[in-house]
């Protein structure tokens, strides 16, 4: 959940290194730090906060070609200068960043480093101090490494630099992603193709247990165990504007305000010269064939996937369970004989996911990624992928590839049952359409979020069916961003419990978007406001009340939730802004949650 980046070349790296960790920020942000070869010195600093904060402290006038970055998201030891990355070992001559968890540091302490003096709280201080020892012991710089990477128990995607040879940075990858960047006189590693994509768009996945050596000329690959790896390197697809947030005053709007656009983009990239929906065989051939489909996924992605239950059920007849994938790797359910696993994951690198399919792929089961992530972990190790095409999405509250998931599984369900009578195209151009309208009437929502969630200290999302699994959703974006406590109910439930909470004043967001659930919540409004509630309701045009606060165009009821999602993101983003929170980088998340 830190970014690290690396760079060897020609150019001064301080910008290099700087622009890619501002690239990297979604990925962790209490603390950051550089370290630049400079003259045979090794120039560091660190700085607790973000990286504004480090380039304020940066000494201008250091130069170099060569230097690795760090931003981090804390595990061990509290966000100070001292624990930011990157460290040293105990004589100075090896510097490096990591992110990842080494879950042994302790054992390792013991056995080989009882007499280093450790000068941080932090497990990565363990990998540093190891490679000197190893070195000092006699091996060379690539065996100690490679020795190093043989003891630790755990994650990391390290970059690393040895003073007395400044024409290399080593580095090596497990279970946290890494990829190689190449160019034309320079070389540079980090977290992800955005870091490094202002340079390059040509990268070297790196696999688990994998160690590079780069230079200013050369990237090499070997395995843990020192052969030689021979790859190409793949071309990413990414605009360098798509990762800028032009005029928008935050990448969340800009996000939000792009759904259309993704809902457009995903119906050509799923359709044939004829317009028909165009989906693997052998996907399609795979859901068909279970007997049961398991969706794994976290948080947003797991909001998604409540949804996607829904079309496999409703509309490809299929058995779903749609399960946390921390819940399940540690209380597997009873398994049906011929399940499908189905992993939904913006980034591709979660990794409770990656740890659920780690395990079912040892059980020999079938397995299928949803990412937005081309190359990413999870859609290299599944049996097979389905992007999302939502674009970058930088902002760590999830927006479009939240409706970019559920387009797609609306889309897969339907290609697996080819006799459905929706037209899934059609409803989906007409969401696209309703999202538009949805994204002008901005000024309503601002409206809204200063009458009843400014001032408030909680709220509640309501709604029954399709609307409780937006309520899910509507309640984390509000809770993640602007740090009110929200809760999102099955309408229904209310009176067996949560009805007690209701205080004078205290706001509940209805949402009504199926006719049949229609007249119970409306009855389980009347309840909340006889307590004293505040409440406001999203309501769908040909069921609404003239006192609904916010009404979306008649869409499909299946897919309504595409529709709904929109104001409640903007309700999110509005109480954020109005209560002065960092929206696009919200307190104690970061986006990509690479450590279990
Ligand atoms: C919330 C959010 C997170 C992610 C979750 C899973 O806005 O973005 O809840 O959905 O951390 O991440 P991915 O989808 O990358 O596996």
């Amino acid at each position: 959940m830190c970014g690290i980046v690396g760079y060897i070349g020609f150019e001064d790296v301080k910008e290099i290194i700087l622009g890619g960790l501002e690239k990297l920020e979604y990925r962790g942000y209490d603390s950051a730090g550089i370290a630049i070869e400079n003259n045979d010195n090794m120039y560091i600093c660190k700085e607790k906060g973000r990286i504004a904060q480090l380039r304020e402290s940066i000494d201008k006038n250091i130069t170099g070609t060569i230097g690795i970055g760090h931003t981090r998201w804390a595990t061990h030891g509290i966000p100070n200068k001292i624990n930011s990355h990157p460290h040293q070992s105990y004589t100075k001559r090896f510097t490096l960043v990591h992110n990842g968890i080494i879950e042994n540091e302790d054992e390792l302490r013991k056995k080989y480093l009882n007499n280093t003096k450790f000068t941080s709280d932090t497990d990565t201080e363990v990998i540093v101090q190891l490679i000197e020892k190893f070195v000092n012991d006699g091996e060379s710089v690539e065996l100690a490494i490679r020795h190093t990477m043989s003891e630790l128990e755990g994650s990391y995607a390290l970059a690393i630099l040895d003073k007395t040879d400044t024409d290399t940075i080593y580095a090596a990858k497990n279970k946290t992603p890494l990829l190689a960047g190449k160019g034309e006189g320079f070389n540079m590693v980090g977290s992800d193709a955005m870091a490094m994509i202002n340079h390059t768009n040509q990268f070297y996945e790196i696999e688990d247990r994998e160690f590079l050596k780069i230079t200013k000329d050369n990237i090499e690959i070997y395995t843990i165990y020192g052969n030689k790896v021979t790859r190409e390197p793949y071309i990413a697809d990414i605009d360098s504007s798509d990762i800028e947030k032009g005029t928008y005053p935050h990448y969340m709007m800009k996000e939000i305000e792009e759904q259309p656009f993704v809902m457009r983009k995903i119906m050509s990239e799923y359709s044939d010269e004829k317009g028909n929906m165009k989906i693997s065989p052998e996907i399609i051939q795979n859901v068909r064939e279970c007997d049961k489909l398991y969706i794994i996924a976290c948080g947003t992605s797991y909001h998604a996937g409540l949804i996607g239950k829904q079309f496999f059920e409703k509309i490809a007849g299929k058995p779903t369970e749609v399960i946390i994938a921390s819940e399940f790797i540690y209380n597997m359910p009873l398994l049906s004989e011929n399940p499908l696993f189905m992993f939904i994951s913006q980034s591709g690198e979660t990794a409770d996911s990656r740890a659920v399919l780690v395990k079912v792929k040892e059980m020999g089961y079938k397995t299928l990624t949803l990412t937005n992530v081309k190359g990413s972990t999870l859609s290299r190790e599944a049996d097979s992928t389905l992007l999302l095409y939502a674009g970058p999405e930088i902002a760590v509250a999830s927006t479009k590839a939240y409706t970019a998931q559920i387009a797609v599984l609306a889309i897969l369900a339907a290609s697996v049952n080819n006799k459905i009578n929706i037209d899934i195209f059609k409803e989906l151009s007409k969401i696209a359409y309703t999202m538009e309208t949805l994204c002008d009437d901005k000024d309503n929502y601002k409206a809204l979020a200063e009458k009843y969630l400014q001032n408030s200290r909680n709220c509640f999302y309501i709604g029954r069916s399709m609307d409780y699994f937006i309520c899910l959703e509507a309640s984390l974006k509000l809770k993640e961003i602007s740090y009110i406590q929200t809760e999102g109910f099955a309408a229904g439930e209310l009176k067996h419990g949560t009805i007690a909470l209701i205080e004078d004043n205290t706001p509940v967001i209805a949402i009504i978007t199926q006719e049949n659930i229609n007249l119970n919540t409306r009855s389980n409004i009347k309840e909340v406001k006889a307590r004293g509630a505040a409440t406001m309701v999203i309501s769908m045009r040909k069921f609404s009340q003239e006192t609904d606060q916010i009404v979306i165009d008649d869409v499909n009821e299946l897919l309504s939730p595409l529709a709904t999602i929109i104001p409640a993101q903007y309700l999110a983003y509005y109480a954020a802004l109005l209560k002065g929170c960092d929206i696009d980088k919200p307190r104690n998340l970061a986006k990509s949650v690479t450590v279990e």
